[in-house]
């Protein structure tokens, strides 16, 4: 068994390799290494760690860009076309896109913001407009399927002449708005309740009404806005 003495700091206990031959460029020379097959660095730790970091950047900005949602972005923006909507009585032609719904045509293309977004997804009835007389949400119907429909908004309720159509009176008088973003969709579905039955029983209304939520609760004030409208026209 092999023993050791005492710590010696002269003594190289553990040998490191053999020393390498300087590479000099040139193979097999008398004198030179053999060529490896790496080249040399002359880089630096940071620079190396920087070209790191920027191919992580490229390799994913590639795989962004050559996903699969580039073509399918570029289809969809090559089947907009041309739609036909008469809206509170004027018609336009405007070009939408497959995808885009009623409410976004509304507010963002014919500039009728006057039609809410509430929830975005058929709950709440903020985007209520009537199409061809029956009553939907703008927010999940796409505009193509109502094109050549006439539809109204709530920009398309009161008189040419600014009168307030009975609806829009009662609900003042019953003091029914209080932040009032619900009530562009009440009223729409109170005038479309009174157009098919202008003597609506207390729960025909609130049936009729009942797709739309208000957050501050003022529910009896609209319903008794729309028992008070229902006795003015
Ligand atoms: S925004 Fe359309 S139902 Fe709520
Ligand atoms: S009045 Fe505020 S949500 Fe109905």
């Amino acid at each position: 068994m092999q023993t050791y003495g005492p710590y010696d700091p002269s003594v190289d206990y553990v040998p490191g390799p053999a020393p390498r031959p300087k590479y000099t460029g040139r193979a097999n020379e008398a004198g030179g290494a053999e060529t490896p097959s790496w080249r040399p660095l002359h880089m630096s730790r940071r620079n190396f760690l920087r070209g790191v970091a920027c191919s992580g950047v490229v390799i994913g900005g590639s795989s962004y860009l050559f996903s699969g949602t580039t073509p399918a972005r570029a289809d969809t923006r090559a089947v907009e076309r041309l739609v036909r909507l008469t809206v509170n009585g004027r018609t336009h032609s405007i070009e939408v896109a497959p995808n885009e719904t009623l409410a976004t045509t509304l507010r963002y293309r014919l500039g009728l913001t006057g039609t809410k977004i509430g929830c975005n997804q058929a709950e709440c009835g903020a985007c209520t407009v009537i199409a061809d007389g029956i009553t939907i949400y703008s927010c999940s119907t796409l505009t193509h399927r109502v094109r050549d429909s006439e539809i109204t908004t709530i920009e398309g309720i009161a008189g040419e002449d600014g009168t307030l159509h009975p609806v829009q009176q009662a609900f003042i008088e019953e003091l029914a708005p209080q932040c009032g973003f619900c009530t562009p969709g009440q009223v729409v579905s109170a005038v479309a309740l009174l157009n098919r039955n202008p003597k609506p029983t207390i729960e025909e209304a609130r049936l009729a009404m009942s797709g739309n939520l208000c957050r501050c609760g003022a529910y009896d004030h609209y319903l008794r806005g729309v028992m008070k409208a229902s006795e003015r026209v």
